[in-house]
């Protein structure tokens, strides 16, 4: 096999996905290795988590730089030092400026929770509802500067229920977000989705059937 890619997952909140992405990089032939797990909030649950499974985990406190440059400059620095080659964002709630994307352009992975191009932003589920679809997913994408506009690797498709509630929804979605992120990290670590004329190839596998079909990106 070829050596694994040397990634870092980023977080601010509870990380399931990145527990999930951790999950799956155990595995011998999983082309990503977890090298480090970065969190711009300190009190992230989902560090605590990371060390628990035996990985490096560290805080990033963006509110002690005084402008966003600062900030991704110590984030940078935490990368190199790492010697990452691909970034997976797993519910990290910083926007970042264009020239930290743009240096990461088709080496840092983004999930959302719907299906893209709906729905970007927040309150994906609520919006979902609101909006009468009959089906709702996820999105795994590059990180363009564009909030959520990056193009697509993968999506997950999840039927919407009678009575459903956000939160049943959202659960639904998460599990559905856990089977598809380690798929699309792998395509992407293995190099299976350049990106071509802004957008990546529709290749067989890309849709997760309504009610969990299986997955084999
Ligand atoms: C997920 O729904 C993900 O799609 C979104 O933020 C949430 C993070 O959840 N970007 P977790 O921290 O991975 O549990």
């Amino acid at each position: 096999m070829t050596r694994k890619k040397r990634t870092a997952i980023l977080i601010s909140g509870r990380g399931s996905n990145m527990a999930a992405l951790i999950e799956a990089a155990k595995a011998e032939g999983f082309p990503a290795e977890i090298v480090v797990v970065l969190s711009n909030r300190p009190d992230a649950p989902g560090l605590e988590r990371a060390r628990a499974a035996g990985l490096k985990a560290e805080a990033i406190d963006h509110r002690a730089f005084a402008t966003r440059d600062d900030f991704e400059a110590a984030l940078e620095a935490r990368l190199e030092a790492h010697v990452i080659e691909l970034v997976a964002l797993a519910g990290f709630m910083r926007l970042m400026t264009a020239s930290f994307v743009e240096r990461w352009h088709g080496r840092m992975i983004n999930i959302h929770p719907s299906l893209l191009p709906a729905f970007a932003g927040l309150a994906t589920h609520q919006r979902a509802l609101e909006a009468g679809v009959r089906v709702h997913g996820c999105t795994v994408h590059y990180v363009t500067p564009g909030m959520d506009e990056g193009p697509i690797i993968a999506q997950a498709v999840v039927p919407v229920e009678p009575g459903d509630t956000a939160e049943a929804l959202a659960a639904r979605v998460l599990a559905a977000e856990h089977r598809l992120y380690p798929a699309a990290l792998a395509r992407v670590a293995r190099g299976e989705a350049p990106i071509v004329g802004g957008r990546v190839e529709v290749v067989q596998g890309d849709l997760l059937a309504v009610n969990g079909g299986d997955l084999s990106l």
